[in-house]
């Protein structure tokens, strides 16, 4: 059968598309699989559990290093899925290690964001959570939370008391990267004005604005709770609304994550590479020309996936389920998906009556 491969290219069968699926509100919704995820899922893989439909996750989510997720979902999910196939909002940041490489960052969000950062390459990485434990008083609302200190303390202090693992007193920060998800909305806020209007040194005079990073700019998305939930888009209008107020210039700031096109790109050459390495072909005989005659996005964020797919173009097809942020009867007005579907089961369904 033709099943899944009519591209050929050196001679070499590769399979004529890929899907990129999104993660929370079409497979997960917390940590339960939706809409017949794991069942879906299966129908991409040979009966000896070989990937047979090059597919990805690409989420705005994260918070742990790609290898940890990819077991995680493998776990959740009941298929293997490799590091490779995990996109997460923050993936891209790998790509600024030469410019941080050797200086201090923090790194602000839910989860282990300094293990992210240090998988990919940074080597002086605190979490906003050390960061702000090596500092008196820096939010005088801390004896009022009962959360989270413990672990804080016991990490950072020994028998001679506070024991920072950088001199985070006179070396500045040199760049913020909020991660995942903050935590702790107004602490973090307050360290973070601190640290970018001070030029990365709390506390201290006003000085030149260190980068900001934000993995992405969701203002909402979908969790377990019945109603959708602020994400990080919504903390970084709070936080700039706040600086922009005791600050004379404005926060300046970059966001990645899906809509912006170039996750999609990036998503597309990964989905080449996971072909080249099935087919064991030299990645560099195959270039970066992306050979799919066709790319499903399958989200349900008609703002976030649909707009970005749409805004790319060829090959992009996108998909928006009913599962999550989207639940219309009917397409979405502003952002009209190419196909909208009930649930992921539904859309895999639709992509193999097609493709094969
Ligand atoms: O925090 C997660 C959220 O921003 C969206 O995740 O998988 O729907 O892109 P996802
Ligand atoms: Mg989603």
């Amino acid at each position: 059968p033709r099943f899944c491969f009519d591209v050929f290219l050196l001679g070499v069968r590769r399979p004529s598309f890929g899907i990129a699926f999104d993660i929370d509100g079409v497979i997960l919704r917390g940590r339960t699989p939706i809409g017949g995820s794991p069942q879906a899922l299966r129908r991409l893989y040979d009966a000896d559990g070989s990937l047979k439909v090059p597919f990805l996750f690409l989420t705005n989510g994260g918070g742990v290093p790609e290898t940890k997720r990819a077991l995680e979902l493998s776990e959740l999910l009941k298929v293997q899925i490799s590091a490779l196939q995990v996109v997460q909002g923050h993936s891209p940041f790998r790509l600024l290690v030469s410019r941080f490489e050797n200086e201090l960052i923090v790194a602000i969000g839910k989860g282990e964001p300094a293990a992210v950062m240090l998988e990919y390459g940074f080597k002086k990485v605190l979490s906003i959570d050390d960061y702000a434990a090596y500092f008196n008083d820096i939010d005088p609302l801390s004896q009022y939370k009962s959360w989270g200190l413990k672990h804080l303390y016991e990490r950072n202090y020994n028998s001679k008391g506070l024991q920072p693992k950088y001199d985070v007193y006179s070396e500045r920060v040199k760049g913020a990267f909020v991660v995942s998800d903050p935590v702790d909305w107004g602490r973090d806020i307050q360290v973070l004005c601190d640290i970018l209007r001070c030029g990365g040194l709390p506390g201290k005079e006003n000085g030149h604005q260190p980068p900001l990073f934000f993995a992405a700019d969701d203002l909402e998305y979908q969790a377990v709770f019945p109603a959708e939930r602020l994400g990080m888009g919504a903390f970084r209008i709070a936080l700039e609304s706040i600086y922009n107020c005791i600050h004379s210039s404005p926060l300046e700031y970059t966001s990645f994550g899906k809509p912006n096109p170039f996750v999609f790109k990036n998503a597309e050459s990964i989905l080449t590479k996971l072909v080249t390495h099935k087919c064991q072909v030299k990645e560099t005989m195959l270039g970066e020309k992306c050979a799919f005659g066709t790319i499903y996005m399958i989200g349900d964020n008609p703002k976030v996936d649909i707009n970005g797919a749409k805004t790319v173009g060829h090959p992009w097809f996108s998909i928006l389920t009913r599962t999550g942020v989207f639940r219309g009867k009917d397409n979405h007005e502003q952002y009209p998906a190419d196909l909208v579907v009930d649930t992921v089961e539904e859309a895999i369904d639709f992509i193999l009556k097609k493709e094969c």
